[in-house]
């Protein structure tokens, strides 16, 4: 018994010597990740994604939050460069004015990762992946639900906007994508559109000013998100409306709040839109790192979830 071991702890020994170092071996891979704030469920629920994802990986993640300030994403973007990161992702508050950061980022040779939203720039040789989901096609997935539950209908559909972020590409494509599908049955107006921030608060604030302004009756509310539309549901409420029956309201993202309203009959269809990002980066930025080819865009696959299918769904929900 005594030999035996002696004996193993000798082929043990000799093993580890022919083995690297672990340490040597296994250099973690450090991963910085700007993110834009945390305006909305949807984006709390990203944050947490990527913070497990990159757990999970074993991933060293250094987070910046901007506080939806795009000079605090250069900032942090600026901080990762010197601090020598494997690989920068981030989420652009607005499409435009990254390109000099950027460029430094490339010059750098640090490969940056955009995950769910885009940038305007025209030398796509500066990102090495874009990942998240088709904001004109969920735009043109509520106008089409609108125009499907309006079918029987006749006469003036009266809409009002409650648009995203000014300048960020959900609330440019979700706009285009929305008008796109609407504009082929003029009847369908859009009467009012202002930006609401993505918050709760300012949707809120913006539906008071839209019922008190506006003398045209509101038959349809589009919100470019989630809490934007809970927000308005308040506003409505406390006007002595009806969410959901007086306005119809359609809004994006499909996180749990807007299944409580759906299920209260507050909100009439949500498109989905996923924050649940964090593997696919993960994974993304392992094989970067790898030196593995890497698509240049990838697509979430989303649905929409009409009211009638939030109590069923609801449990499923992750977000
Ligand atoms: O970029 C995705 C959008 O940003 C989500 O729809 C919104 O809720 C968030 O703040």
């Amino acid at each position: 018994m005594k030999r035996r071991t002696a004996l193993t702890g000798t082929a043990a020994l000799a093993l580890a010597a022919s083995l690297p170092l672990p340490a040597l071996a296994q250099k973690k891979i450090v991963l910085g990740f700007s993110q834009i704030g945390a305006e909305s469920e949807w984006r709390t629920a990203n944050t947490e994604s990527i913070k497990q994802a990159a757990k999970d990986a074993g991933i060293e993640l250094k987070f910046a939050d901007a506080q939806q300030k795009q000079e605090n994403q250069i900032k942090a973007i600026r901080s990762f460069i010197a601090q020598k990161v494997d690989v920068i992702a981030f989420s652009p508050v607005v499409e435009s004015g990254f390109e000099t950061v950027l460029r430094e980022a490339k010059a750098a040779k640090i490969p940056v990762i955009l995950t769910d939203r885009a940038v305007n720039a025209k030398d796509d040789s500066l990102w090495v992946t874009f990942m998240g989901s088709d904001f004109l096609e969920e735009g043109r997935k509520a106008g089409r639900w609108l125009l499907d539950k309006e079918k029987n209908t006749k006469g003036d559909v009266n809409i009002v906007e409650l648009q995203g972020t000014v300048g960020s590409a959900p609330a440019i494509d979700r706009k285009k994508g929305f008008e796109e599908i609407i504009k082929t049955q003029p009847r369908f107006k859009i009467v009012r559109s202002q930006t609401g921030d993505f918050t709760r608060a300012k949707g809120k604030e913006v539906m008071q000013a839209f019922l008190k302004a506006d003398p045209k009756k509101i038959n349809v509310l589009y919100a470019h998100n989630d809490d934007m539309a809970i927000g308005a549901i308040q506003a409505i409420e406390e006007a002595g409306l009806k969410p959901g029956k007086d306005i119809t309201i359609i809004s994006i993202d499909g996180v749990k709040g807007a299944f409580e309203a759906m299920m209260a009959g507050k909100l009439n269809v949500s498109v989905e839109c996923s924050p649940l990002l964090g593997p696919q980066l993960m994974k993304a930025v392992q094989d970067v790192v790898a030196g593995k080819p890497v698509p240049k865009r990838i697509v979430t696959q989303e649905s929409v979830f009409p009211m009638e299918t939030a109590a069923a769904e609801f449990p499923k929900r992750k977000y």
